[in-house]
C-alpha cells in the first residue's frame, strides 16, 4: 500500500528558513496589526487573563499582549520559533513548539485565544476549532482573523488576478488552504458552539510600498516557479504581476481579512 505524504504549512512553501520569510510575515504584521489589537482592545481585557496566541509567525500579537496581561501571562505557539528568535525573543512571552492539528492545552487553561491567517491554512480546520473552544475557560473569548480571496477573484487587472488565483490553488492543492471558508468565519464559530459572536471584514490595498502589497509581492515571489507550471499562467504574467505590486499607482484590493470575536458560553 502506498502511504500518501500531506504537506503541511512550512514544510516547503513558507518554511521560516526561506530567505524573505520574515520580510513577508513582518510585511503582513504591520498590515494587520493596528486593526488586531483594535479588535482586542475592545475587550475587557484584565491584567491576570491568561492568553494564548496560535500561530504566532513574527510574535508580534503575543508581544502585544503580554504587556496588557503581565499578571495572567501569554503562551504562544508556532510549528517554528525561527522567526520570534529573531524578533525581539522573550518578551515576557512563554514560546511553545506546538502543532494545533495534533498537540493539547488543558480544558480552561485561557481567558483569552487569538490566531490570525492560520485556520485556513489547516485541512482539520473544523474539528480544531471545536478542540480549542475546550482550552478556553467557561466565558472565554475566541478572536479569530483570516484572509479571504475574494477582492483578488473580482479584480479587472487580468495579470493580477490570474496570479492571485494561482496563488490560492497551489495552496490549496500543496497544504490544502482554503481561503474561501473565512467568509463564513461567523458560522463556523457558530457551529462549534460559540456565542456572542460579532464579525467584521477589513479591506487592504496591495501596490506600492503598501504593507499588504509587500506580503503578496514577496508570496508570489516564493511560488513562482509553481506558478509558472500552472495551466494559464505565463512567466509573463507573473512578472507583470510583481511590478503592479511595486507601482505606487496600482491601487487593487489585496485580499480581505475576516475577523471574529466569539465567547466559550458560560455553562
Ligand atoms: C501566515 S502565518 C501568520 C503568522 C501570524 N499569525 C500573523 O498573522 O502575523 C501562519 C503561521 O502559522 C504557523 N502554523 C502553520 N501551521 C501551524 C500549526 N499546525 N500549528 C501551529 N502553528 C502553525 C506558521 O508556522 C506561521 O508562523
Amino acid at each position: 500500500m502506498t502511504q500518501q505524504i500531506v504537506e503541511r504549512y512550512g514544510d516547503h512553501i513558507f518554511n521560516h528558513a526561506a530567505a524573505s520569510e520574515d520580510e513577508r510575515l513582518g510585511a503582513l504584521a504591520a498590515e494587520l496589526d493596528p486593526v488586531t489589537f483594535r479588535r482586542l482592545g475592545s475587550l475587557p481585557m484584565q491584567r491576570d487573563w491568561r492568553c494564548l496566541e496560535l500561530g504566532a509567525g513574527t510574535g508580534s500579537v503575543a508581544r502585544w499582549m503580554a504587556a496588557r496581561c503581565p499578571e495572567g501571562g501569554v503562551v504562544a505557539t508556532d510549528l517554528d520559533l525561527e522567526l520570534v528568535r529573531r524578533n525581539d525573543g522573550d518578551a515576557g512571552v512563554t514560546w511553545t513548539h506546538h502543532d494545533l492539528t495534533r498537540d493539547e492545552f488543558p480544558p480552561g487553561s485561557f481567558d483569552l485565544i487569538h490566531a490570525r491567517y492560520l485556520f485556513c491554512h489547516l485541512r482539520s480546520r473544523d474539528t480544531d476549532l471545536a478542540r480549542v473552544m475546550r482550552w478556553l475557560t467557561p466565558g472565554g473569548w475566541l478572536v479569530l482573523e483570516e484572509p479571504a480571496r475574494f477582492p483578488i477573484d473580482a479584480s479587472p487587472d487580468h495579470a493580477y488576478r490570474t496570479t492571485g488565483m494561482g496563488v490560492f490553488a497551489a495552496l490549496e492543492e500543496r497544504i490544502g488552504t482554503d481561503c474561501d471558508w473565512p467568509r463564513d468565519l461567523e458560522g463556523h464559530l457558530s457551529r462549534a458552539g460559540f456565542t456572542e459572536l460579532d464579525s467584521d471584514v477589513a479591506y487592504s490595498l496591495a501596490g506600492g510600498g503598501r504593507p499588504m502589497g509587500r506580503f503578496w509581492e514577496l508570496t508570489v515571489e516564493q511560488l513562482a516557479p509553481v506558478l509558472c507550471e500552472m495551466d494559464g499562467i505565463t512567466p509573463d504574467m507573473v512578472a507583470d504581476t510583481l511590478v503592479r505590486l511595486r507601482d505606487p499607482g496600482f491601487r487593487e484590493p489585496g485580499m480581505a481579512t475576516v475577523g471574529v470575536i466569539g465567547r466559550r458560553p458560560v455553562s
